[in-house]
């Protein structure tokens, strides 16, 4: 705890001198990165989002998330100012995602088995070890999901959607039934539209919410949604 205020104090004072700095991709402290993670985390658990593992993701594809001042992350529906995230926790959390992953890519066994004990604040990452590859292995159950929790997981859809010029999709451009094939056979629909949709890194309990916030507001459900 000691070392948490201190590490706090520290980066107070950090803050103070470096404050017109932008971010800065070479900056940052990973230990209090650890730390301010949490406000990320405590919002995405609240949303049913990815629960920010670093090993969700390789080194490379974090340090693409934080590219161009974090532009991913700008682009979703983040505002980092309204929950008291500043350039400088942005730059420990980067640093600290960044060199656990990294940890994990060139795993002895026992640093990554210390490294997952260590990342288990989120009660979504129980299990041991292998953690992350055993969640991508979890099976679609076509029952499961929340649909309130599907609704942020859609609008990340349509957000690359609009980017990409896509058509944007809506829930009641279809049947419940006609979703549920887009879910069936391992997504086999979807990745038909979508030739791209593996590297788009949704897990499955993602997917399970999605299936029924579309489900939720199909073309044939109480109240079919026509926009968002
Ligand atoms: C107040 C809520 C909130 C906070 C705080 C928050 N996020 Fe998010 N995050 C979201 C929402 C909502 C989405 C998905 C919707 C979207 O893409 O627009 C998301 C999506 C993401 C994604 C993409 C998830 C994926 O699997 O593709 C990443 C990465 C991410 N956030 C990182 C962070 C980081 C890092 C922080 C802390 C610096 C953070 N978030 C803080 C709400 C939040
Ligand atoms: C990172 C970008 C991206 C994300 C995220 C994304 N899509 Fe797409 N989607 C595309 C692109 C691009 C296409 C056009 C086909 C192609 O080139 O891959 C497409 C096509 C589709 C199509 C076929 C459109 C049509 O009119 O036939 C459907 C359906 C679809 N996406 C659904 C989804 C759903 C559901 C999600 C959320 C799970 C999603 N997409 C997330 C980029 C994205």
């Amino acid at each position: 705890m000691k070392r948490v205020v201190s590490a706090l104090a520290v980066s107070l004072v950090f803050f103070a001198v470096q404050n017109v700095q932008a971010f800065n991709p070479q900056g940052g402290n990973a230990l209090w990165g650890k730390y301010a993670i949490q406000t990320c985390r405590s919002c995405h658990k609240e949303k049913g989002l990815t629960a920010l593992d670093p090993h969700e993701r390789s080194r490379e594809q974090w340090e693409d998330v934080f590219a161009d001042d974090y532009k991913k992350l700008r682009e979703m529906s983040h505002d980092f100012t309204a929950v008291g995230i500043n350039d400088r926790q942005l730059e420990n959390i980067y640093r600290y995602l960044v060199e656990t992953s990294a940890k994990n890519a060139s795993a002895t066994s026992m640093a990554t088995s210390s490294a997952a004990k260590r990342e288990k604040p989120a009660p979504a990452a129980k299990k041991t070890t292998a953690t992350s590859r055993q969640k991508s292995d979890k099976k679609f159950d076509m029952a499961a999901g929340d649909p309130g929790k599907g609704r942020y997981i859609f609008r990340k859809c349509l957000n690359c959607h609009k980017k990409k010029k896509v058509p944007v999709v809506s829930p009641g451009d279809r049947t419940k039934k006609a979703w549920d094939r887009f879910f069936a056979k391992d997504f086999r629909k979807i990745k038909k539209a979508m030739p791209d949709f593996d590297t788009y890194k949704y897990t499955v309990s993602q997917m399970e919410h999605l299936h029924q916030f579309l489900r939720k507001y199909a073309l044939d459900a109480d109240k079919p949604k026509t926009c968002e």
